[in-house]
């Protein structure tokens, strides 16, 4: 297994004529993190989709953690899904479910389709120990409804890394949260990052999470995320931005050559 986990190679993917994504080139290699910026319509989501295998390109092709998955079937993509963790904005809990069966269900799914055995204890110990890293262990066995959007935001954290996934999708995955809330969520992520060299691809639209994402790392003395560096333009080792436009990758590259780039639709956009 070589140091990638995820490649596309001149990816394309349209609708009824509408050429979403022309040309889609980019790596993510072990225990990176990509930050994916693009105006709204860009293809963002979409890229996500395809790296998870829900969507087939017309063109190009997508590998993952070193296997061609752009003709795979549903079946033979299920081992490969487990290793991809995802947090999607719009992934609401199963409202009927308590904590602990909506952290436990992919889990539980696999078990009862004989994919997995895993036993009742071995669940229970897997689910506390996801909870606690989100510092919910106390709610494992509450409803949702008795959760605040934070708490429940922070839940679907934990039920996407039950699988101990070594890749994480995230797709805007504060939008909509009070910013200090939305703090508590990136917290996590970037210890993810920071202390298991978790792979992710980030998608946002706020850039002052990109940047947060870039420029900090977490501390694991204080639990707090502490400045990359102290001089300059500070960024977090293994971490760059990729900004998708007119269905290509319009610019790739550090905060620094981010906030440097004297392109005028790069500075449109910071702006
Ligand atoms: N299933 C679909 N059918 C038709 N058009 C789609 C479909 N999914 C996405 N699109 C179009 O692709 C474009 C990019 O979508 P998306 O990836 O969701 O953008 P964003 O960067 O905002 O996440 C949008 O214009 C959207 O309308
Ligand atoms: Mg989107």
């Amino acid at each position: 297994m070589n140091n990638e986990v995820v490649r596309f190679e001149r990816v394309g993917l349209g609708f009824g004529g509408n050429e979403v994504l022309r040309e889609v080139s980019f790596v993510l290699g072990r225990g990176e993190t990509i930050v994916l910026l693009g105006a709204t319509g860009a293809g963002k989501t979409l890229l996500l989709k395809l790296t998870l295998g829900l969507l087939k390109p017309d063109r190009g092709h997508i590998y993952v953690l070193g296997q061609d998955i752009t003709d795979l079937e549903e079946e033979q993509l299920f081992p490969l899904r487990a290793e991809l963790g995802i947090v999607f904005q719009e992934m609401a809990l199963f409202d009927s479910l308590t904590v602990y069966e909506n952290v436990a269900y992919r889990l539980l799914e696999e078990t009862a389709h004989g994919e997995a055995d895993f036993s009742d204890e071995e669940i229970e110990r897997r689910v506390r120990e996801v909870l606690c890293f989100v510092g919910l262990e106390d709610a494992i066995w509450k409803m949702p409804a008795e959760l605040s959007g934070g708490m429940k935001r922070r839940v679907g954290l934990a039920r996407a890394l039950i699988t101990e996934p070594r890749v994480m999708l995230y797709d805007s995955p504060t939008a909509g949260l009070d910013p200090v809330t939305a703090l508590t969520i990136l917290t996590l992520i970037l210890r993810l990052r920071d202390t298991r060299q978790t792979s992710a691809l980030f998608v946002t639209h706020r850039l002052q999470d990109a940047f947060t994402l870039t420029g900090h790392v977490y501390d694991e003395d204080s639990g707090t995320l502490q400045p990359a560096s102290s001089d300059g333009v500070a960024q977090a080792p293994g971490t760059r931005f990729l900004l998708l436009r007119n269905g290509q990758i319009y610019f790739a590259g550090t905060p620094g050559e981010l906030l440097a780039a004297r392109d005028p639709y790069v500075q449109r956009f910071l702006a």
